[in-house]
């Protein structure tokens, strides 16, 4: 098939792993008349809960893979954490969007970095760390306070620790199992931010409102959206995370996390060529959410409208919640601007997201407060 023919619904869209990224873009597809077929390791998860079909298997399965992609129009993925060898495979069956290649560059955090080196993108100044003799050099070149990052797997703060002025980087590196890794300046950011964008199979970009976020121990806790920011500095923003979807020649929804210094200074922190925890608000308050979009991209049609109706604030709903129980959730429905995610995962656990809950209200710094009483209620 011509590669600009688009595949409308009715087709099948295969997602290689079936978290809440893959259960909400699920959700949209159906509703536009779109199967998915899902490859995740438990047929019970986010995603294989709302699916048409479910391959069973890990991630890196190669059998499991192609199977997928025999059944499929197009293949897409709900995580970056699958091997760009195997998308690799596919690709020689089904478009894989994005592709290959997309992966190869965003999955290792030195390759990554460099990618954006190249480019003299912004970044926050780091050092590959490969063994002991590399580590000493590269706490030498960076200086403490730092974070050493595993390069591959991480998410969600997991492989990441923070090396303090006078701590001990060995122990540290051990502390993450040693694994190749990269150690990162600690940037005394102001404030947290991510443009959402979506590029079509033609090249058209679209930015959904910047997103300002707050995260707590490393995990994502609020988005507010619109972030208040000068135009000026939004624009170059977006310039900056439009051009690296670009220079990917990215395909589907992507996220680019941004620290803002005091000075308004943007460092560019990590690309997440996906649907985004912060692109959430999306889903609720504007014409098209960033799933539709995703969709919308990989089948290659034309880009919704990202525009947003109202403003918004995003909490996420972390797993510490359940501590003793299920959480009171009359608390969140009793509220008209509130909507309630739940993703569906059976095993609640700590730091695990289990959903989120989106406010809708043009005054954000109330919805802000909101936020956190809500969190407040469910936690007790
Ligand atoms: N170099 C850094 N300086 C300051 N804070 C950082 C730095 N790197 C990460 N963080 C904090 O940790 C969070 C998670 O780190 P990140 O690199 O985005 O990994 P992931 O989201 O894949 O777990 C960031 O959003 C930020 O709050
Ligand atoms: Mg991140």
């Amino acid at each position: 098939m011509n590669r600009a023919t688009p595949l409308l619904p009715g087709s099948t869209i295969g997602v290689l792993g079936g978290g809440q990224l893959g259960r909400m873009m699920a959700l949209a597809a159906r509703r536009m008349g779109y199967r998915i077929c899902v490859l995740d390791r438990d047929p019970r998860c986010p995603t294989g809960q709302v699916a048409d079909d479910v391959v069973v298997g890990t991630l890196d399965d190669v059998a499991s893979a192609l199977t997928v992609a025999e059944r499929s129009a197009v293949v897409t993925l709900d995580t970056e954490h699958v091997p760009a060898e195997l998308l690799a495979r596919i690709a020689a069956i089904c478009p894989v969007r994005p592709g290959p290649s997309v992966l190869a560059t965003i999955q290792d955090r030195a390759v990554q970095k460099r990618f954006l080196d190249d480019r003299g993108v912004p970044q926050a100044r780091w050092a590959p760390v490969g063994s002991p003799d590399e580590l000493a050099t590269a706490v030498a070149a960076i200086g403490r306070p730092a974070i050493l990052k595993a390069r591959r797997a991480g998410y969600d703060g997991k492989g990441q620790v923070r090396l303090e002025p006078g701590g001990d980087p060995l122990a540290a590196w051990r502390a993450i199992g040693q694994p190749p890794a990269v150690l990162e300046v600690l940037v005394p950011f102001a404030r947290e931010v991510s443009v959402i964008l979506a590029r079509a199979l033609d090249g058209e970009v679209r930015f959904y409102p910047l997103a300002e976020n707050v995260h707590r121990r490393h995990i994502l806790h609020t988005t507010r959206a619109p972030a208040p920011m000068p135009d000026q500095r939004r624009r170059h923003a977006e310039t900056l995370a439009g051009d690296i979807a670009t220079a990917l020649d990215h395909v589907g929804v992507m996220a680019v996390e941004m620290f803002e210094l005091v000075d308004g200074t943007l460092v560019v922190n990590e690309i997440a060529p996906r649907t985004h925890n912060s692109g959430h608000y999306t889903y609720g308050a504007c014409a098209t959410t960033q799933f539709e979009q995703h969709v919308r991209a990989v089948c290659g049609l034309p880009l919704g409208d990202p525009r947003a109706f109202t403003g918004a604030v995003m909490v996420n709903l972390i797993g510490d919640l359940w501590a003793n129980g299920e959480p009171p959730w009359q608390h969140v429905l009793a509220r008209p601007e509130a909507r309630l995610h739940l993703y569906g995962k059976l095993t609640p656990a700590p730091g695990r997201k289990m959903g989120h809950v989106l406010l809708l209200d043009d005054d954000t710094d109330r919805a802000l407060r909101t936020a956190e009483e809500l969190v407040a209620v469910l936690a007790t």
